[in-house]
């Protein structure tokens, strides 16, 4: 059998569970053949463990600078995107102007312009481009996703989404590139584009006009000024006693992967892991509110807050004949995992996942889900279906085109330019041409 050839561009955390799936259950029709990244000591990092932990001997290494001479050389038959979310334009576009396939992380990209760029790829080569939207695999948002296409409320027409990140998942946003606005689009694309994608998937529509506000309430030195609170260190690594007991402090020295990508990556890459987050440069929000009206018709009123004691959602989606509820609570800690380990507190157990269905002029019903508390309880269903030779059938349509990743980046990036200018904002204007789904 003729394997498929796999290069992934950007070899952070991320990459790990890519390159696990094609060296590990998927080995058998999956080859890993390059790897591409700005840092050669986190590629290193990486044949490191493909050797300790597969028995492989370390892939081909390429610098940024020569990912067309990886094509050429390696002939990848995909290229996966797992890079700072500001440069996944660069490859999606490239890898598919030299003939490859890609499956790119969300989100898809960073604002309106790259995503133009894209989509023009898309067309212009004809090939295929897939936006990981691993929440859509999780159990109970694909229920979600099951009850309102069968019509279990009819037509949907309000969706109330509140999400809230915790102290420890909220805060590793605000360490390192994903503050920077330019680097990441800020949370309203970062980490709300899993929630647009999942609201655009739930009710089948896509968002039109969007006004948003947003501040850095909590994270930031002037907030943390505003409360009375000084800290004397820019980074937590290397301080000694002078960040123990604070709680948002993150030692690279305490983990080998933390060690091996980030701290020993220090020197040559200018990455730091672990900046103060309570530092300056911010240039993201920490409270948002989005408000949203979509090409169906229905509303949508978003919220999401990056230091709740709490991690969760609240989704209420009324329709026509009835509305839907679902909470989700992790105690003092998260239903998803920083990539530094935390969050797995004395309170990790108090989870907490209800799906509650009020049919109009009928008695409620409690929806049952099978058990998976983490919206990443459904990477290994993706991963099946991205790399499997015959994947089982997807009645519910998971798979994300370029149009879902361009649908849930221009909400954010709407959200964005909303935010700066003060007044609503339309889709279409912003894109200069209406996306076609
Ligand atoms: N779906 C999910 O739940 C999920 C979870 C985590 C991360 N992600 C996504 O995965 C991607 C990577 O996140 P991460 O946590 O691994 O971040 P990371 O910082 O650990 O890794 C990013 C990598 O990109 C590299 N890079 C930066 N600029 C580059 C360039 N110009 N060319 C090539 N490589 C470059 C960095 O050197 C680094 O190795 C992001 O897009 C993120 O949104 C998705």
């Amino acid at each position: 059998m003729t394997k498929t050839r796999y290069a992934i561009v950007g070899t952070g955390s991320r990459a790990t569970m890519y390159i696990d799936a094609l060296c590990g259950p998927h080995s058998g029709h999956c080859d890993l053949v390059a790897l591409c990244d700005t840092s050669s000591v986190r590629m290193s990092y990486h044949n490191r463990r493909l050797s300790g932990r597969y028995g492989r001997p370390a892939v081909p290494a390429y610098p940024a600078s020569d990912f067309a001479g990886l094509i050429g050389r390696e002939r990848p038959d995909v290229v996966i995107v797992t890079t700072v979310d500001a440069y996944h334009h660069r490859y999606i576009v490239a890898a598919m102007e030299h003939g490859c396939d890609v499956i790119t992380e969300k989100p898809m990209t960073t604002d309106e312009a790259k995503v133009a760029q894209i989509l023009s790829a898309v067309e212009r080569t004809g090939r295929r481009l897939t936006v990981t939207f691993n929440y859509r695999y999780s159990a109970a948002y694909t229920r979600l996703r099951q009850l309102v296409a069968g019509g279990a409320i009819g037509t949907p027409h309000l969706v109330d989404f509140s999400w809230t990140l915790d102290t420890s998942h909220g805060a590793d946003y605000f360490r390192r590139w994903h503050r920077e606005k330019p680097m990441s689009g800020g949370l309203l694309v970062h980490k709300a584009s899993h929630h647009f994608d999942l609201v655009n998937w739930w009710i089948g529509s896509w968002p039109e006009t969007v006004y948003a506000m947003g501040s850095l309430s909590f994270y930031g030195r002037e907030a943390a000024v505003g409360r009375g609170e000084a800290y004397g260190y820019s980074r937590y690594t290397g301080q000694g006693p002078m960040t123990h007991g604070d709680p948002f402090s993150l030692d690279l020295e305490r983990s080998p992967m933390l060690r091996g990508l980030y701290l020993d990556a220090e020197e040559q890459s200018g990455y730091l892991r672990d900046r103060n987050v309570f530092g300056e440069e911010i240039s993201i929000e920490d409270t948002m509110v989005v408000s949203a009206r979509y090409r169906s018709g229905a509303l949508l009123s978003y919220s999401l807050v990056a230091y709740s004691p709490w991690e969760g959602l609240r989704v209420a989606i009324t329709g026509d004949k009835g509305r839907l509820e679902l909470y989700e609570r992790h105690g003092a800690h998260v239903i998803e995992q920083t990539p530094t380990g935390e969050g797995t507190g004395a309170d990790g157990a108090a989870y907490d996942r209800r799906i509650r269905l009020f049919p109009m002029f009928r008695s409620p019903v409690d929806i049952d889900v099978e058990a998976g508390t983490s919206p990443h309880a459904g990477d290994s269903l993706m991963l099946e279906q991205l790399f499997a030779p015959s994947p089982p059938p997807d009645p519910w349509n998971r798979a994300a085109s370029h149009l879902d990743g361009a649908a849930s980046v221009l909400l954010g990036a709407a959200a964005n330019q909303s935010l700066a200018r003060g007044v609503p904002v339309a889709i279409d204007q912003l894109t200069g041409r209406p996306v076609a789904r």
